[in-house]
């Protein structure tokens, strides 16, 4: 069978900014399917965009893969959690942590997600009244860690904090770098985890959030608790990756949205509609418009824009041959974009989420939270966390960007604006 096309010149995908430039250019020139020289491994790697290859990769075929490239690095820093485990490990982690997401879990976390939306209100507010701009930015990811945190430790977060005279977990947000050194500092906080944890073995009291969740989960078959360097290595795990992508994904949508009035006015009507004191999850849900806006806003600017796998035996996609042990990588943003399944695909339009073009489309080209076994777990979390966001802040807010400069694109593990985006906030 032959070998899939591809360029000459080699790079290292995901290895630089540059690399979202050089696959638009091979897919111009390739195709849904080829292959690149990676220099810093001297192995070719694999690129595909199809997106019925990508439901063999990620669901029917997904026994024959397990995470590749990159994913050395996010063991550094998350260890062994689900989001880096393999086999039969992840499985018994992941059944294990799996009800924890569950939606009858997730609409508990309401109030919290409630009340930190009010500080930020507060703020934005605050701003406004002093005409000075906001950096979103920054606004979002200190939002969406505080959630994870709270959602995670509940109120021991808050014994954290006055213990330490600060919320030792800021660095998460702080320090957008993700090399050694943060790993380093990053790894250091898994004493604290292990504190808390040891603290509520010796002082029990009820607690609902994620870490009394993990401290009561049972394996299926041994009846075992999960030991606590797991534990510790799920917390962590919750914290980075729930924290980055839901805060890179608001970022987006608040820059669409500000480009886009119209988009803005019809969120503030819905908002307006819908008043209700505090929204559950299924109340976030009904929020249609909101949920297109969002949901439109993860198909331009996907967060988790490159998804890695590596084959364990051969396998073929495209039509084309892939040897055993060979990385396979899958861009979201690149199929999202994808002009055989979307129409008008560089532009902003949230209705294509709305009823009969959405039941139309492939689904498999539409995956900003994955699919298959390892989709997201967190999927439902941020969803809801994103809504009340949109949907609480369009109340009260009109955000207008603060500076007109191009936007360019950062794309590390997570797809961000490379530089702070900075709004002024109008009260409505
Ligand atoms: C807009 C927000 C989010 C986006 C776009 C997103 C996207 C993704 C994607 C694409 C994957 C698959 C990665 C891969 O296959 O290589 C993933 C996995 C994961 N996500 Fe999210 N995520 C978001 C929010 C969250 C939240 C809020 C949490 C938890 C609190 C979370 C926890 C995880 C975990 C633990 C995994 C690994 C699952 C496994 O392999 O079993 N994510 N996410």
């Amino acid at each position: 069978m032959a070998l899939p096309p591809g360029p000459t010149d080699g790079f290292d995908l995901g290895g630089s900014d540059e690399s979202l430039a050089l696959m638009r250019d091979c897919f111009g020139r390739f195709g849904d399917t080829y292959r690149v020289f990676a220099p810093s491994r001297g192995v070719y790697n694999y690129v595909i965009n199809h997106p019925d290859d990508i439901k063999r990769v990620l669901l029917s075929n997904h026994r024959n893969y397990t995470k590749g490239e990159g994913m050395d690095r996010v063991k550094i820093l998350l260890g062994n959690g689900i989001m880096t485990s393999e086999g039969d490990f992840w499985r018994r982690q992941r059944r294990m942590m799996q009800p924890a997401f569950h939606r009858r879990v997730i609409d508990q976390f309401a109030g919290l997600i409630d009340e930190v939306n009010e500080k930020f209100a507060e703020r934005w507010a605050a701003s406004a009244a002093r005409r000075e701009p906001i950096n979103l930015t920054d606004d979002v990811s200190e939002l969406t860690l505080e959630i994870v945190l709270r959602s995670i430790f509940g109120s021991d977060l808050a014994r954290i904090e006055q213990q330490m005279g600060a919320n030792p977990f800021e660095v998460v947000a702080k320090e957008t770098n993700r090399d050694l050194k943060f790993a380093f500092r990053f790894r250091s906080l898994a004493k604290l985890v292990a504190e808390v944890i040891q603290r509520r073995r010796r002082e029990p009291e009820a607690h609902f959030d994620f870490l009394a969740m993990l401290m009561a989960t049972r394996d299926r078959d041994s009846g075992e608790p999960m030991a606590d360097k797991e534990m510790i290595d799920e917390v962590l795990t919750l914290i980075v990756a729930g924290h980055e992508t839901t805060a890179a994904a608001l970022t987006w949508t608040w820059y669409l949205v500000s480009q886009h009035p119209g988009v803005a006015s019809a969120l503030e009507s819905e908002s307006d509609r819908v008043t209700a004191e505090r929204l559950g999850l299924d109340a976030a849900e009904s929020l249609s418009y909101a949920h297109q806006v969002i949901q439109e806003a993860l198909r331009l600017y996907p967060p988790g824009w490159l998804l890695t796998r590596r084959t364990i035996e051969a396998d073929e996609l495209g039509g084309y041959a892939i040897g055993p042990r060979s990385d396979v990588f899958i861009s979201p943003y690149m199929l999202h974009r994808h002009p055989a399944f979307w129409s008008d695909a560089e532009e902003f339009k949230p209705e294509r989420f709305a009823g009969v073009d959405a039941a139309e489309r492939h689904r498999f080209s539409y995956i900003p939270f994955a699919v298959g076994p390892r989709h997201c777990i967190g999927e439902g979390l941020a969803m809801f966390e994103m809504l009340v966001h949109v949907h609480r802040m369009s109340q009260r807010f009109r955000l207008t960007r603060a500076s007109d400069e191009p936007i360019e694109l950062e794309a590390q593990i997570n797809l961000r604006p490379r530089s702070n985006l900075m709004m002024t906030v109008a009260l409505r």
